[in-house]
């Protein structure tokens, strides 16, 4: 277990305006949650850096935006109709849901709370599937022949459009097809604030390969999504690799690991890699009827297994958070401060004029912040006094703070703070744009211990 609470989280992220309970002037939502002004640029820049080192940087994986609302036969061929379900069972007394693999981790619904079964009045109902597909209607009818599904996760998007990418893209195997967008999951116990939600933004990437390159290409992306946390700071300590015992595995899946970050509920999965073999490709072609192979030269011709890391932002998010939350005294008081890596930091820079009276800081601090934003999302700030500015800054992870002061306005130089070390030294104002930008790529480790 880490110090670091997830209460702590959740006050921080409502209080600087991250994450807030969806609908809540109506009591909310159960477990479903708006992202304010930070939470948008922290999520914007965790899916950028994701995009980046799949997309961007490679030659071998290319990009797809698919329907969230897909031919309801996807869904039977990929097996979530029959089997994406849950054990459940009520509580006859306290009319509450619970998974029942997990009802020694659950709260009844009584109190003093105990676990649902352990009190004498309560009545839990034996245990049945529950699918976890949220329904929906299409079009204006209303019966069995309109009934679709949201979209539970994004891969099977990807192989349904195999067979597109595959010859308008003009690859062949080994390559991936990397897809970011919204999943729905109708989760029977959703909980811990972001970490299982029912609307959710996943990031997969499904990578073909010869079937007898399939284990090596499994090994490789679980190495290479290890090594993305690494370099975006997440401490070493704070992650493990987990390989799922034969018992535990997906009907589809011959070799599953998932990364595990230590949440403050614990280990728990952040992101998975599994080895699905050719079971998606070969059940859509059973299904649909049009061959999902590859065809190559003279009689070269296979069905693709397929290796996907998979990943939501969310649980992205709340690791970065953990791993980044500290608290410290400083000169006698308290410092909350967010060590995030400075591409993940939501603001990279805050111009802060001292005294915000002062007509030619404030002009000074303005023309600075003006040359800044063209590249970077930087803030001005000129709010209350400078301590509590700084304060707010380091809640936010805002890993620079340049201060207009009394010297600035006689030989145009300003202070810059350095969030994790707070050493502070002068610049010239024309060359702050260099500094930030350099600063900006240095590689960063964070000095939490
Ligand atoms: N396509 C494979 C797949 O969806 P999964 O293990 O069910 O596999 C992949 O989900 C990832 O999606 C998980 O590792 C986790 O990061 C994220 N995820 C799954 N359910 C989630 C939920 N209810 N809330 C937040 N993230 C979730």
């Amino acid at each position: 277990m880490t110090d670091v609470t997830m209460d702590k989280i959740v006050s921080l992220s409502r209080r600087r305006g991250f994450v807030f309970p969806s609908s809540e002037i109506y009591g909310g939502m159960g477990s479903t949650y708006d992202y304010g002004h930070y939470g948008v640029l922290m999520k914007n820049n965790i899916r950028s850096l994701w995009f980046r080192a799949m997309v961007q940087e490679r030659d071998d994986i290319v990009a797809l935006d698919s329907a969230i609302i897909l031919n309801p036969r996807v869904w039977e061929a990929s097996g979530h109709v029959g089997g994406f379900t849950d054990p459940l069972v009520d509580c006859r007394t306290c009319k509450l849901r619970f998974r029942a693999d997990q009802l020694d981790q659950s709260s009844c619904g009584r109190k003093p709370s105990k676990r649902p079964g352990e009190t004498a009045d309560c009545d839990l109902t034996d245990a049945r599937q529950f699918n976890l597909m949220f329904k929906t209607q299409v079009g204006a009818l209303e019966d069995e022949s309109s009934t679709a599904y949201l979209r539970p996760e994004t891969a099977q998007g990807i192989f349904v459009n195999f067979k597109n990418v595959l010859q308008l893209a003009r690859r062949k195997p080994p390559f991936g097809i990397a897809q970011v967008g919204k999943s729905f999951r109708n989760e029977i116990t959703p909980g811990n604030f972001l970490f299982r939600v029912r609307e959710f933004e996943q990031m997969e990437m499904e990578f073909f390969v010869p079937p007898a390159d399939a284990e090596r290409w499994y090994r490789y992306w679980v190495d290479a999504r290890f090594d993305w946390y690494l370099k975006y700071g997440v401490r070493e300590s704070m992650l493990r690799k987990r390989e799922h015992g034969e018992e535990e595995r997906s009907h589809y899946s011959s070799g599953t690991t998932d990364i595990e970050y230590l949440y403050p509920i614990g280990w728990s999965e952040l992101e998975g890699v599994a080895n699905r073999g050719d079971f998606d490709l070969t059940q859509h072609t059973q299904h649909s009827g049009t061959k999902l192979e590859f065809v190559g030269e003279g009689d070269e011709r296979y069905t693709p297994y397929v290796i996907e890391p998979a990943v939501s932002i969310e649980r992205i998010f709340v690791a970065m958070l953990v791993d980044g939350y500290d608290e410290e005294v400083v000169a006698e008081r308290d410092r909350t401060v967010l060590r995030l890596h400075p591409a993940v930091a939501p603001v990279k820079a805050a111009i802060l004029p001292l005294i915000p009276k002062n007509g030619e800081m404030v002009e000074k601090a303005r023309g600075l912040h003006e040359d800044l934003r063209k590249k970077h999302v930087v803030e001005y700030d000129d709010g209350g006094q400078i301590g509590r500015r700084y304060r707010r800054q380091d809640e936010i992870g805002t890993p620079f703070a340049f201060t207009v002061d009394d010297q600035t306005l006689e030989d145009d130089t300003v202070t810059v703070r350095d969030r994790d070390s707070l050493a502070q030294e002068r610049l010239p104002i024309g060359g702050v744009a260099a500094w930030l930008e350099e600063a900006l790529a240095r590689p960063w480790r964070t000095p939490k211990a």
